[in-house]
C-alpha cells in the first residue's frame, strides 16, 4: 500500500502523463512493447526563436495521425479543416508556443499553460489563438483559419476605434497605442475591479465589457472615468476584439522571441480602390475609415458621452452641421480641430476633443467628408 503511494508522490506529472500515452499508443498500434517505453522529457529546441518547447512531453501524439480523436493531451493536432495546415507549419521547425503561447520550457501543466508569475504569455484561450497567426502572416486578417480576426476587424472599423487610438503609430492619441497593449506586463494594469487570474488578456476582455467599471478614474483626485464608450458587446464580440487587440502586439517585431525571415509570410497585393457613386458616398467611407464614428457615432448621430463640455454632455451629432456652417467652415474645423470649453470652469476638462486632421486626410478626402456631412441633413438636400 505505502509503496503505491510513494510511487505516485515521486513520479513527476509529465512522466505519469507519458506513461498513459504509451499505453494508449500500444493499444492503437497493437505494438505492446510501446507500453513499456521509459518516459523522458522531449523538446523542440529553437535557438533562432529563443524558444524551447517541451509541450510534446505530454502532448506526445501531436504529430501522430493514428492518435486522432484521442482525449487531450494525447490527440494528434487538428488540421483546422485547412488542407496543408499541418505541412505548412512543421512543429519540429516552429514549435508550439509561437501559436499557443504558454511557458515552453515547463513540464508541469500548471506552469506550462499558465498563468504563472513573471511569465507574460500564458496559453491563449481557444478563441484567441487566431491572434498568433499575425506573428508571421502580415495579412492575417484575410487568412484561412484566422477568420475571427476578419470579423473582429470589421467590428473595429464599424466602431471607429481608430478615431481615438493609435495603431502602429497611425490614428489618434486620445487613447493608448493599441499595438503596445499586449506587450505590457500585467503589473501595468489595475485589476482592482476585475475578478480572476490577473492576465493581460483578461483585463482587455473585462475592459471591453464595461470600460467604466474597469477604469472608473479617481474622481476625488480629479481623474475622470475613461471616455471609451461602452458598446454593450456580446461575449463573442468581446472575445473577437480581445483576439484582435492581442494580434496588434504580435504583428510588431519581438526581440524576446524573434521570427526568422523565412517564416515571415508577406502581405499579398493591396485591396483594389473601391469606386464610389458620389463624393458623399466616398465621404461616408472616409468618415468610417478614419474613425469619426468613434466620437460622433454611426452616421454622425452622436450619443458618445463627453462630460463637462459647454455644449452638452455628449460629443455633438453632425446631422445638422450644414445649417450652421458653410463647407469651407467645416473644412476648417476638421483641419484644425477644437478643444471643447468647460461648462463648469472648475470642473474636469472634457476627456474628448476634436483632433486636428490636417496631416491625416488628403484634400480629396476632406472634400468628400464635408459633402458627406452635408448629405446627412434630411431637410436640406444638396446645395452649395
Ligand atoms: C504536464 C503535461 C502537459 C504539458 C507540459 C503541457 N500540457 Fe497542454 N494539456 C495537458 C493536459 C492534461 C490537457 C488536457 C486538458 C486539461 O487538463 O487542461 C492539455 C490541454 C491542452 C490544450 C487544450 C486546451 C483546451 O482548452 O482544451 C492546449 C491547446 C494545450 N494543452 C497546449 C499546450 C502547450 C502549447 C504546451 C506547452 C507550452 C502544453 N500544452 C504543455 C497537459 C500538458
Ligand atoms: C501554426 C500555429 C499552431 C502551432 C505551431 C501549433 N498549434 Fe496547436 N492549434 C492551433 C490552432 C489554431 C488550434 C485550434 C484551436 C484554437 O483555435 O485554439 C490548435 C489546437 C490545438 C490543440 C487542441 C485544442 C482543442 O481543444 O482541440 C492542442 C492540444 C494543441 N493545439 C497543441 C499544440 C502543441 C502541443 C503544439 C506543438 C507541438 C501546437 N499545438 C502547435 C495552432 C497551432
Ligand atoms: C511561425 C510562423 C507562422 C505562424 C505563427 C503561422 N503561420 Fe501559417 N504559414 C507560415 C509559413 C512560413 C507558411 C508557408 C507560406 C508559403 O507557402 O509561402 C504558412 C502557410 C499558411 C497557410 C497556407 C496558405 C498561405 O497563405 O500561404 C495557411 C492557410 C496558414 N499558414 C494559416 C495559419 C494560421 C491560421 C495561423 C494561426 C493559427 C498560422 N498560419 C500561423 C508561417 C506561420
Ligand atoms: C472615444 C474614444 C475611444 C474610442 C472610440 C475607443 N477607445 Fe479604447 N480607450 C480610450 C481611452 C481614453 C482609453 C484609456 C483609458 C482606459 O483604459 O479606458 C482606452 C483604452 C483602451 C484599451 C486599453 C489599452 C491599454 O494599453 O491600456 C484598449 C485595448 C482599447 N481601448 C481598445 C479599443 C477598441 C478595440 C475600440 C473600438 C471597438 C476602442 N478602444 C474605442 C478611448 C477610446
Ligand atoms: C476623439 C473624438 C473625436 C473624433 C475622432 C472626431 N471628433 Fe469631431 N468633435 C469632437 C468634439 C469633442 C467636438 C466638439 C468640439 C467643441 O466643443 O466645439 C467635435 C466637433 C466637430 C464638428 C463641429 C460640430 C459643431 O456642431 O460645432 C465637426 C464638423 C466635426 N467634429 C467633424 C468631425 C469629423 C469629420 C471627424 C473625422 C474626420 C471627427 N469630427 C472626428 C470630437 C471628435
Amino acid at each position: 500500500m505505502s509503496g503505491v503511494l510513494l510511487w505516485r508522490e515521486i513520479l513527476p506529472e509529465w512522466a505519469g502523463v507519458q506513461m498513459q500515452y504509451n499505453r494508449r499508443l500500444a493499444e492503437v498500434t497493437g505494438d505492446r512493447s510501446k507500453a513499456w517505453a521509459l518516459p523522458k522529457i522531449n523538446q523542440i529546441h529553437l535557438p533562432e526563436m529563443k524558444r524551447t518547447d517541451r509541450c510534446i512531453t505530454c502532448h506526445a501524439g501531436i504529430n501522430n495521425p493514428k492518435m486522432a480523436g484521442q482525449p487531450q493531451p494525447f490527440a494528434s493536432h487538428p488540421d483546422l479543416g485547412i488542407p496543408g495546415f499541418l505541412q505548412k507549419h512543421s512543429f519540429n521547425e516552429i514549435g508550439c508556443t509561437v501559436c499557443h503561447h504558454g511557458q515552453g520550457s515547463a513540464v508541469e501543466k500548471k506552469a506550462a499553460h499558465g498563468p504563472v508569475k513573471h511569465w507574460h504569455e500564458p496559453l491563449l484561450e481557444k478563441g484567441l489563438t487566431a491572434a498568433a497567426c499575425a506573428t508571421c502572416h502580415k495579412n492575417a486578417r484575410n487568412l484561412a483559419g484566422a477568420e475571427r480576426l476578419q470579423k473582429a476587424w470589421a467590428l473595429f472599423e464599424e466602431k471607429g476605434c481608430i478615431g481615438c487610438h493609435n495603431l502602429h503609430s497611425k490614428g489618434m492619441l486620445i487613447g493608448p497605442e493599441l499595438a503596445e497593449t499586449y506587450s505590457k506586463s500585467p503589473d501595468q494594469f489595475d485589476f482592482k475591479y476585475i475578478q480572476g487570474e490577473e492576465t493581460v488578456a483578461l483585463w482587455i476582455a473585462e475592459h471591453f465589457k464595461d470600460p467604466q467599471r474597469v477604469v472608473p478614474g479617481y474622481p476625488k483626485l480629479g481623474v475622470p472615468e475613461t471616455p471609451m464608450p461602452n458598446y454593450g458587446l456580446t461575449e463573442e464580440e468581446v472575445s473577437l476584439l480581445t483576439a484582435l487587440t492581442i494580434s496588434f502586439s504580435l504583428e510588431e517585431e519581438n526581440e524576446e522571441h524573434p521570427i526568422p525571415a523565412r517564416f515571415h509570410v508577406p502581405a499579398g497585393l493591396p485591396e483594389p480602390q473601391p469606386v464610389y457613386a458620389s463624393k458623399a458616398e466616398q465621404g461616408a467611407a472616409v468618415f468610417q475609415k478614419v474613425g469619426c464614428i468613434g466620437c460622433h457615432g454611426p452616421q454622425g448621430r452622436g450619443g458618445i458621452v463627453n462630460r463637462n463640455m459647454d455644449i452638452g454632455e455628449e460629443v455633438p451629432p453632425l446631422t445638422h452641421v450644414s445649417d450652421g456652417y458653410s463647407k469651407e467652415e467645416l473644412k476648417e474645423i476638421i483641419r484644425d480641430g477644437r478643444y471643447p470649453a468647460r461648462a463648469q470652469k472648475d470642473g474636469l476638462a472634457p476627456p474628448l476633443w476634436m483632433p486636428s486632421w490636417k496631416d491625416k486626410l488628403t484634400l480629396e478626402e476632406l472634400d468628400a467628408v464635408v459633402e458627406y456631412l452635408y448629405s446627412l441633413n434630411p431637410e436640406k438636400p444638396e446645395q452649395a
